[in-house]
């Protein structure tokens, strides 16, 4: 491949992972230079980083020697990529905020290659609103993640926070190495995504567990595929990926007031989870409980089913539509069903009964009148990239 990464090591306990993926690299032909900030060399000798690498080991902002034989600015684009493992929790911090107080960071600030971190940390900290603050301005600033994964922890807790394998980072980074084919460019697109939420009254609502994270990575993907996307999204706590138009909405009404504005449409993507009902007698005022009083006598409509007006339409139907079937059982065959009923070119069915809501991976079957193509379980990103190449070929 005769490629270049620049390898920056974090200080924490997956950073002994990193052996191992140098050793991956350059079994692919990828030749791996690397910095180690301070805290890392608690965790990796830089003995054994240079020995696998076969490359000097770069780690203080002040070394003369270091200058002389390789300036940090030079360090940070003499290279193809630049790789963060582990993205601790301090690291990306000081990414988010322009910090360059070590080599790590100023090579991080200095450098003008595309960058992909792997974070790596305790649960806690992952989830910790100024972690989250930090990821987010930081995939606004075009940074590529992988992971992390959940699972047990070095620590002794469970979740997400473990660095991702060395095999996943390598595949991140192939990747994001290869020739960027885009196959959307030039077509328009419109993906919806998350729940939609229906009040009840002033203060109550009814929605779903849909967290909006494969109607996102539909979109971040579409993005890298060349295509001008609108992602239209209902209440949920994820950050605009880059170059993506975001229209927020709250109810199913207000979605299909979004999708139908949307014109020339070449691709229409329905990932929502879209209320099937909406409370048709929505009180003005806070419904009160008082002791005599029963519980409130509901009344329910049926939402317009989105994705079968917009299958529908006759001369402004989107020239490929797919929709989405969440299912608990027979999922094959209620995805089939909703190909048809719902003038779909493709449907992406999904078994809901095992914790996909809010997971970073999914397990989907591919349905269109060709047949069922099933995929191993993949994360939700690469889901994503492999529905849009479908797509891609009916656009063709
Ligand atoms: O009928 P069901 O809700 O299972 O269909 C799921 C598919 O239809 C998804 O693609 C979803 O986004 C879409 N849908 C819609 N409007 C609705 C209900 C579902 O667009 N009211």
């Amino acid at each position: 491949m005769g490629k270049s990464v620049l390898l920056i090591i974090g200080g924490g306990i997956s950073a002994y992972k990193c052996l191992e993926l140098i050793r991956q690299f350059s079994a692919r032909g990828i030749k791996t230079r690397c910095i180690t900030t301070k805290a890392a060399e608690q965790f990796v000798t830089p003995l054994s980083v240079a020995a696998l690498s076969g490359e000097k080991v770069f780690s203080d902002l002040f070394s003369l020697t270091d200058e002389t034989e390789m300036g940090h600015i030079e360090l940070s684009r003499s290279t193809d990529l630049v790789v963060v493992a582990p993205a601790t929790a301090d690291l990306m911090a000081k990414m988010a905020h322009g910090l360059a107080n070590d080599l790590a960071s100023t090579a991080l600030l200095a450098t003008d290659k595309p960058v992909l971190a792997a974070p790596a940390m305790n649960v806690r900290m992952w989830h910790h609103a100024a972690t989250q603050r930090n990821v987010a301005r930081l995939k606004a600033d075009g940074i590529h993640f992988v992971g992390p994964n959940d699972g047990d922890m070095a620590c002794g807790e469970f979740g997400l926070g473990r660095m991702a394998e060395p095999a996943e980072i390598v595949a991140a980074v192939e990747a994001m190495l290869s020739p960027q084919t885009k196959p959307l460019a030039g077509k328009k697109v419109f993906i919806t995504a998350g729940p939609t939420q229906e009040a009840i009254d002033p203060v109550r609502y009814i929605s779903n567990h849909s967290s909006g994270k494969q109607g996102f990575a539909l979109a971040e993907a579409a993005v890298q595929m060349g295509a001008e996307v609108t992602l239209i999204s209902g209440p949920v706590s994820l950050a605009t990926p880059m170059g993506v138009k975001r229209v927020d909405i709250t109810t199913a009404d207000e979605m299909l007031v979004a999708c139908e504005k949307t014109k020339n449409v070449d691709l229409a993507i329905f990932c929502a989870a879209v209320a099937d009902w909406k409370v048709a007698n929505q009180a003005q005022q806070k419904l009160k409980k008082n002791d005599k009083s029963a519980a409130p006598d509901l009344k329910f409509t049926a939402n317009p089913d989105i994705l079968k007006i917009i299958g529908g339409l006759k001369q402004t139907r989107p020239k490929v539509v797919v929709g989405f079937a969440a299912e608990t059982e027979n999922v094959i065959e209620n995805a089939n069903a909703k190909l048809k009923n719902k003038g779909c070119d493709l449907i992406i069915a999904n078994d809901v009964s095992n914790g996909v809501f809010g997971s970073d991976k999914n397990l989907v079957h591919l349905i269109s009148a060709k047949g069922v193509e099933t995929w191993p379980q993949l994360s939700k990103a690469e889901v994503a990239r492999r529905i849009l190449e479908a797509c891609a070929k009916l656009l063709k």
